[in-house]
């Protein structure tokens, strides 16, 4: 496929938040339809769709269609929630026929890279070389940020994409019912609205906005697992951006569940 200058890239590790973007994206260019993925329809069902374009994709850094001056939002999520969520995913999609699926081989299967979209670090590594190089068409994202300040968040994506969807924040109602309809509880209510694939179907539809929040791993690894994946995070990012991020959320000492439910409203 062919980038356009108002394409814009939403873009994730699965698992991450990536419908969270997109659903704000969607409502800040007042957009009545769900993004597709780039991975799913072939290009010339991209190319007949009009612009601006929202496309999602969980492909690297390395591997997503460049250039033509589109723009690309990557949010990233501290890898012991990430696989814990994907393994829910799992559970709950037809398709990878884990519905009863154990926790220890979906573990195994996570640290192998031996799940779609392959290598967790990997898929970061790669994006963290958008930071790297300064690249001024990324914007990059926490999802631990967002549960923290989704407001804040909610107006870095405005002011990125800049036009009409910055424009719209600076109106407060506006700006508050976009935060609204992004938080958890609200994102939970009739999940078929995130349903576009016709190929693929959950088991259960009310699950795919599951429970969000941080440190549910806490609730299925073992102390050896939360050791294996602190030991995998200092070998592959260490030496990257992302070296000191994440010490809370993947502690092995705290809470089960924090941050689940609302986001905080830091700025209101
Ligand atoms: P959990 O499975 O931990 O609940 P993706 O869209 O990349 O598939 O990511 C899905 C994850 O993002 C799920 O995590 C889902 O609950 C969480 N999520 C989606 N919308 C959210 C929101 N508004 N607030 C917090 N988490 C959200």
């Amino acid at each position: 496929m062919r980038p356009r200058p108002d394409d814009i890239f939403v873009c994730a590790f699965p698992k991450s938040g990536t419908t969270w973007i997109q659903h704000i994206v969607h409502q800040l260019l007042a957009m009545g339809y769900v993004s597709p993925m780039i991975e799913g329809p072939d290009a010339a069902s991209v190319e007949a769709m009009e612009s601006p374009r929202i496309l999602k994709s969980h492909l690297t850094y390395a591997d997503i269609p460049k250039g033509g001056g589109a723009k690309y939002i990557y949010v990233c999520r501290n890898p012991k929630d990430c696989l814990t969520s994907f393994y829910h995913h799992h559970r709950t999609w037809e398709h990878y026929e884990f519905e009863h699926g154990d926790f220890d081989v979906f573990f195994d299967l996570f640290m192998d890279g031996r799940i779609s979209f392959g290598d967790y670090f990997d898929h970061l590594n790669s994006w963290l070389e958008s930071i790297e190089k300064q690249e001024e068409n990324i914007l990059f994202l926490k999802y631990e940020d967002m549960l923290v300040d989704l407001p804040s968040a909610v107006v870095q994506i405005s002011n990125f994409l800049e036009g009409k969807a910055a424009e719209i924040v600076k109106d407060e109602k506006k700006l508050d019912k976009i935060i609204e309809a992004s938080s958890l509880a609200s994102m939970k209510m009739n999940q078929n609205r995130w349903f576009s694939n016709i190929y693929f179907q959950p088991i259960h539809r009310d699950k795919f906005i599951r429970k969000g929040g941080s440190r549910d791993w806490k609730n299925h690894f073992s102390l050896e697992q939360s050791e294996r994946m602190d030991e995998r995070f200092r070998q592959r990012l260490t030496a990257s951006a992302a070296g000191g991020w994440w010490k809370k959320e993947m502690a092995w000492e705290g809470g089960q569940n924090e941050n689940a439910g609302e986001p905080r409203m830091a700025m209101l």
